[in-house]
């Protein structure tokens, strides 16, 4: 299919693993590492389709108050998918990076972080922006500490900070999103990359995130392709 228009950056809000789960009547840990798989199947859509950048939502600094039982088998899920899955996604051309905080990860998980963004650092298809431990924020009021230290040291010339260079502060300098999909029915941003997300398209589907399959991917980017972008002005297409 050819779109009139393919989102530069897509990003996911990867809800209702949870309740997937519940309705077959499994372990909400198995909503997880089914939405895993998905996980991986977009990547690897995404580079197919000529997207630049696809973010995602794995845990935000918020998802440390599930309970332990469940925290402590998405940080092991993730020290297993950084470390041995997602071989088709990095021979896809898949570069991985990360944003969110360090502070109170698993060193097993840091460390296998390290590891996947080293080995893909060289990739250029496609970004997959893995939002980790992550507030947006959180992600703003760093990047403002940046700015002001860096002022402070006379680093920094404030006439010349504007709301793009301000991208480079932030925890990834990535092009702003275009179209953000939040899966499960919730409608709500969940303080997911406010910065960048100014802009960007909403599409909101009833679909838990495993089932999010490249069917559903595809019917997202063609609801994109079918809206008339303004950017504050009155028409953009004729
Ligand atoms: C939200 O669903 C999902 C999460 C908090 C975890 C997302 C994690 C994955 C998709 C696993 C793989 C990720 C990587 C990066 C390897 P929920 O648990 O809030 O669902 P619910 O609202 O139905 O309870």
């Amino acid at each position: 299919m050819n779109y009139v228009e393919v989102p530069r950056h897509v990003a996911i809000i990867m809800d209702g693993n949870g309740r997937w789960a519940k309705k077959k009547g499994l372990r909400r840990r198995e909503g997880h590492l089914e939405g895993s798989k998905t996980l991986e199947k977009l990547a690897l859509y995404a580079a197919d389709k000529n997207i630049k950048c696809l973010s995602v939502y794995a845990f935000s600094t918020d998802n440390f108050k599930r309970s332990a039982d469940e925290v402590n088998f998405l940080m092991d899920l993730f020290v297993k998918i950084f470390k041995t899955k997602l071989n088709k996604v990095i021979e896809a051309g898949v570069k991985i990076v990360f944003s969110g905080s360090e502070d109170n990860l698993p060193e097993e998980v840091i460390e296998a972080m390290k590891i996947i963004c080293d080995k893909t650092k060289n990739n250029d298809k496609t970004i997959l922006n893995v939002c980790l431990n992550y507030g947006g924020q959180e992600e703003i009021v760093e990047a403002a500490k940046k700015v002001a230290e860096l002022y402070k040291n006379g680093k920094l010339n404030l006439e010349e900070l504007d709301k793009v260079n301000f991208g480079r502060y932030l925890y990834q300098d990535l092009p702003p999103i275009d179209l953000l999909i939040r899966t499960s029915g919730e409608m709500r941003v969940s303080n997911f990359m406010l910065y960048q997300m100014s802009y960007a398209e909403f599409y909101f589907t009833n679909v838990c995130f495993p089932d999010f399959d490249e069917r559903e991917f595809d019917k997202a980017l063609d609801d994109y392709a079918n809206r008339d972008r303004k950017f504050g002005k009155v028409k953009e297409r004729e």
